[in-house]
C-alpha cells in the first residue's frame, strides 16, 4: 500500500522511490482519480487557447521558439485579431481564454493592458502566459483585470534550470511565480518531465515546489526533443513517468486545475484521457487561427495543428463525455473549500 500522507508532505525520499520504480502506479493512478473526484468533482474545465505571438527573445535550450532557431516562420497576431478571436471563443460557450506567446517586447505593458481590457467585456476569465515580465506589469494587467498567469517552473533542480536557461535562474523563476501569487493572480506552474540529466530526484523537487508554492495550476507534460534546438538528439519523457507525476501532482495539491497537456497528446494517441483518467481536470482546445498555427512549434509531432479551426472544443468536449465526466458550466476557478467527504 502507498502511504497518501508520506506524498502529501512531500517527503523527498519516498517520492524519489515512487518515481524510481513502477510496483505502485497503478495504485497511485486509482488514488489520483479520486482525489479528483473528491477535491474538484466530476467537472473538466475547458480553457482556449490563443498562440498569438511565436516570437521569444529567450533561448530555452528545449523549446522551437528560442531566438536562435532560424527554422521556424514568425508571426505577430494584431491586436485586434487576438480580440476577434477572443469573442468568437465567448461566443463559443467557452468561459477562459488563454493568452500565451513567446517573450515578445512588442507586446508592451500597454497593448497587453488593451489586449485585458477589451477581452474582459466577453466575460472571459482571462490566463496571461506571456512568460517573465516587470513586476510592476504583472500589477498593472492584474489590476487591468487578468485573472491567472501561467509560468511553469519547467525545474525545480537549480542545476538543471540552468544548464537549460541561459541567463535565467530557478532562483529568479521562482521570485517570478512568488511575486503573481502575492498580487493575487491564480498562479500556475509545472515542469516537463524526462529533460536531460533529470533524475527521479529531480522529479521529486517539482512536486515539492508545487506544494510549497501553492500553485493554483499545475501543468506537465514529456519533454519532446526538436530538431531546431541543441536539444536534438536527447532523449525525450515517457507516457508513464509523466502520467505518475500528473497523479501525484494531484495526491500533493488536491485542489489545484491540472491540465491533461497537449504535449501528453502529442506522445500517444490517449495522452489526454489517461491524464484525465489519472488527476487531470482542465484541457486546452487550440484556438489559434490559422495560418499561425502550425508555426507555434514548441516541439515535433504537436496535435491539433491542421484540424479545422474551432474543431478543437467539439473534439475536446466529446473526449470529456466520453469519459464519463462533465463538460466544466463555470469559469473553473479554483475551489476555495475542500467539499465535504
Ligand atoms: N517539449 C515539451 N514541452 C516543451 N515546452 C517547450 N518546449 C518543449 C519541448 N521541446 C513547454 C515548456 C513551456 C511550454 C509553453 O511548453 O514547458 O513552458
Ligand atoms: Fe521562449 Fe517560452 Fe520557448 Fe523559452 S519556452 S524559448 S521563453 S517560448
Ligand atoms: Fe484538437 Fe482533438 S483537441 S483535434
Amino acid at each position: 500500500m502507498i502511504e497518501v500522507e508520506r506524498i502529501q508532505n512531500v517527503d523527498l525520499d519516498y517520492l524519489t522511490y515512487l518515481l524510481n520504480i513502477s510496483t505502485h502506479d497503478e495504485e497511485i493512478f486509482r488514488t489520483a482519480d479520486e482525489i479528483r473526484r473528491r477535491y474538484v468533482g466530476e467537472e473538466i474545465h475547458l480553457r482556449a487557447i490563443i498562440e498569438f505571438s511565436n516570437i521569444c527573445t529567450q533561448n530555452c535550450l528545449y523549446c522551437g521558439l528560442r531566438a536562435e532557431n532560424k527554422d521556424i516562420k514568425r508571426y505577430r497576431m494584431p491586436l485586434e485579431s487576438i480580440i476577434e478571436r477572443a469573442e468568437l471563443i465567448s461566443e463559443l460557450g467557452i468561459k477562459t481564454v488563454v493568452l500565451q506567446s513567446g517573450e515578445d517586447p512588442y507586446y508592451t505593458t500597454e497593448r497587453v493592458t488593451q489586449l485585458i481590457t477589451e477581452i474582459r467585456k466577453f466575460n472571459l476569465a482571462i490566463t496571461l502566459s506571456i512568460g517573465e515580465r516587470k513586476f510592476e506589469e504583472y500589477k498593472i494587467w492584474k489590476q487591468a483585470g487578468a485573472d491567472r498567469y501561467l509560468m511553469r517552473h519547467e525545474t525545480a533542480s537549480p542545476e538543471l534550470y540552468a544548464k537549460l536557461h541561459p541567463h535565467d535562474s530557478f532562483e529568479n523563476r521562482k521570485a517570478h511565480l512568488l511575486e503573481l501569487k502575492r498580487l493575487g493572480y491564480e498562479t500556475g506552474a509545472g515542469c516537463m518531465v524526462g529533460l536531460p540529466g533529470q533524475t527521479p530526484r529531480d522529479l521529486a523537487l517539482d512536486l515539492a515546489f508545487l506544494k510549497e508554492l501553492d500553485a493554483d495550476m499545475i501543468g506537465i507534460g514529456p519533454f519532446i526533443p526538436n530538431a531546431d534546438t541543441p536539444l536534438a538528439n536527447e532523449k525525450g519523457g515517457d507516457l508513464q513517468t509523466t502520467l505518475k507525476m500528473v497523479a501525484l501532482a494531484r495526491i500533493v495539491v488536491p485542489t489545484a486545475n491540472i491540465p491533461a497537456t497537449t504535449a501528453l497528446g502529442s506522445i500517444h494517441p490517449l495522452g489526454r484521457q489517461l491524464g484525465m483518467k489519472y488527476g487531470a481536470n482542465v484541457i486546452m482546445p487550440n484556438l489559434t487561427p490559422n495560418p499561425y498555427r502550425p508555426n507555434y512549434s514548441l516541439y515535433p509531432g504537436k496535435i491539433c495543428l491542421f484540424e479545422k479551426d474551432t474543431a478543437c472544443v467539439e473534439c475536446t468536449k466529446n473526449m470529456i463525455t466520453g469519459l464519463g465526466l462533465k463538460v466544466g458550466s463555470g469559469y473553473g476557478y479554483r475551489i476555495e473549500k475542500v467539499r465535504a467527504q
